[in-house]
Parts: structure tokens; sequence; C-alpha cells
């Protein structure tokens, strides 16, 4: 062994940076983690690019995920964040293009690639590492994980990237969808948000005040909200709406929820005989602790040409 008396130590860490946002996979590489200095957290499934937990930097969890949910690829996952294109809902059967596709499409049954992370200061203290973790996924007409029935029902050239950016109080989803076909497709975008409660009889929704919205419980009439929404029953409605939505709890606010070209909320609580009806869905009076507020562009369809984008982004704050 060669002596060398001026052996350089390790560097622990460099001096006057401040601690980074960590990333890690699970063994199986199925689950990549995003956790920042402060403690807060992501968890993102590849099947679906699905968020399945986000929280605060006392490890509170923000999103109501099912006990019984499949996290295997067997099946959409009941909770986080499923995300929904090209189609929501069971597909018209008028409509040529989604008519053989599955409900709520297949970009939660597809496998997507992770593409990358990327760090940047939020607003600035330098001290605690007040720091934002971006984690961007992609899915592909050519991805070898595109759920195998796309391919047949949805013969179109697209890319879609998904960026999932965690700040210390707050999330922000974002997806772009661009056409890479040499004929034009219809498409339809949704952030299928799990929301986590203590008790949906305490909770109240506002802003969509004097929006109307198709109510999907009651033959899809429609009708136009008066006040705060109370949860008392199934509830399954699509809001056309401008605004943030607020989601709170005994008179505190839990969530604010803000979006970018999204002109949809649908918000969903499935209640006592739907959860029943759900094998996925456990525990069976888990519906007291959810609330679905699922920004998306659903109302008609996004048309884009060759080589046209079209891109949507939600951010649920933490209080607000
Ligand atoms: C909501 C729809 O977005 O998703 C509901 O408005 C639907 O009608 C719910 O029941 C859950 O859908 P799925 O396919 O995940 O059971």
């Amino acid at each position: 062994m060669v002596e060398r008396p001026n052996k350089p130590s390790s560097l622990v860490a460099t001096p006057g940076l401040p601690p980074q946002p960590t990333v890690s996979f699970s063994d199986d590489n199925s689950l990549v983690t995003a956790t920042l200095p402060t403690g807060e957290s992501i968890t993102v499934l590849l099947y679906g690019a699905t968020v399945i937990s986000w929280k605060d930097s006392s490890s509170s969890e923000k999103f109501w995920l099912s006990s019984a949910a499949k996290l295997d690829g067997t099946k959409p996952v009941r909770g986080g964040i499923p995300l929904i294109f090209p189609v929501f809902g069971p597909p018209p059967p008028d409509h040529a293009q989604t008519s053989s596709l599955p409900q709520h499409g297949f970009a939660r049954t597809s496998r997507w690639e992770f593409l990358g992370k990327s760090t940047s200061e939020s607003s600035g203290n330098q001290q605690t590492g007040d720091l934002s973790v971006k984690l961007d996924f992609g899915l592909s007409s050519a991805a070898n994980g595109l759920d195998p029935k796309a391919k047949e029902a949805w013969p179109y050239k697209f890319n879609l990237i998904y960026s999932v950016t965690l700040n210390r109080k707050d999330l922000t989803t974002s997806l772009v969808v661009t056409n890479d076909d040499e004929r034009p497709f219809d498409c339809q975008v949704l952030m299928h948000t799990y929301l986590k409660v203590n008790d949906i009889t305490k909770v109240s929704i506002s802003g969509l005040d004097n929006s109307s919205y198709i109510d999907k419980v009651d033959a899809a009439s429609t009708k136009t909200q008066s006040g705060e929404i109370q949860i008392e029953g199934e509830t399954d409605r699509v809001y056309t709406a401008d605004g943030p939505v607020t989601v709170a709890e005994g008179g505190k606010t839990l969530y604010t929820v803000t979006r970018d070209n999204l002109s949809n909320v649908v918000v969903w609580n499935p209640w006592i005989e739907k959860a029943k009806g759900m094998g996925d869905f456990e525990p069976k009076d888990g519906y007291k602790e959810m609330l679905c507020v699922e920004p998306g562009s659903v109302g008609g369809w996004q048309t884009l040409e060759k080589g046209d984008a079209f891109e949507g982004a939600q951010t649920i704050s933490l209080g607000v």
C-alpha cells in the first residue's frame, strides 16, 4: 500500500450549498419518490404515472388511496391522481375516434417512463433549503409501456409529457399532449385527484357558485350551482368554471385547487352504495374520508392538428 501523507479527506458536502431534494426508486423500479430537504414528499407509480402519495413535512398524507388499490399494473389505481386521457368516462358511442377505448382512456393503464428530475429554488430561504423538485414522465404511441388496448383502439401518433412539481406547500401536475400524427385527433384530459378529508359531512366546497354543471346522478341534467357544495349523498358533477376551488372542513381551508387551461372540474364522491359496488374501494366507509376534485378539459374535445400541442395544469395548495 502506498503511503500518502497528504491524502485529501473526503468532501462531506459543499459548504454553503443547502441540502438538495432526493429522488429514489423502489427495488422493483415501479415507484419514484421525491423528498424535499424539509421532509415533504411525493410518490409516483410509473403505471399510469399515478401520484399515489403526497405528504407534508410532518408526514401527514394529503391523498386518499384505497387499501385495496391495485398497484401491480392490473387495474387503474383507486386513489391518488389517476391521469385521464384521451377520453373521460365511458367513451361516447357516437364519437368514432374514442368509442372503442376503455372508461377514462389508457393513460392511467399504461406504464410511463421516468424522464428525470429537476430542482429549483422556490421563494428564497437558503438556510432551510426551500427548494422544489419536478419529476417528468413520458408516454408516447411508440412506448413499450403503452396499454396494448390503446394501439388498436386509438391508432394515432402522440406524445405525452407529465410533470409533477412538489413545493413545500403545494403540488402542481401538468400535462402536455402533442399530436405527432399526420391526421388530427380529438382528446380530453383530466386529473382525477382523490383528496383526503377527515369527515366528508363537515366538508364544503366553494368557488363554483353560479357555475353550470352536468349532474351525472340526475340523468345528466344541466343545473346551476347555488352557494357552496356539501356532500350528502352520491355526487358526480361536471362543472364548467374558472377560478380557484376551495375545500374546507369545519370552516378550515384544507386545499385550494387552481387550474391552468382546464375549464372543467368534476366533483365526485361515490357515497355508500357505489363504494360497496367497487371491488377495489376499501374500506367501504372510506367514502367518508375522500373527495375527488378533478380538473380537466372534458366538456367537449380538444382537436389537435398535426404538430399541435395542448397543455393543462392543476396546482393544489395546502390551506390558503
Ligand atoms: C369520475 C366520474 O370522474 O370517476 C364517475 O365522473 C366515475 O362517473 C368515477 O364513477 C370513477 O371512475 P372509475 O373508472 O375510476 O371507477
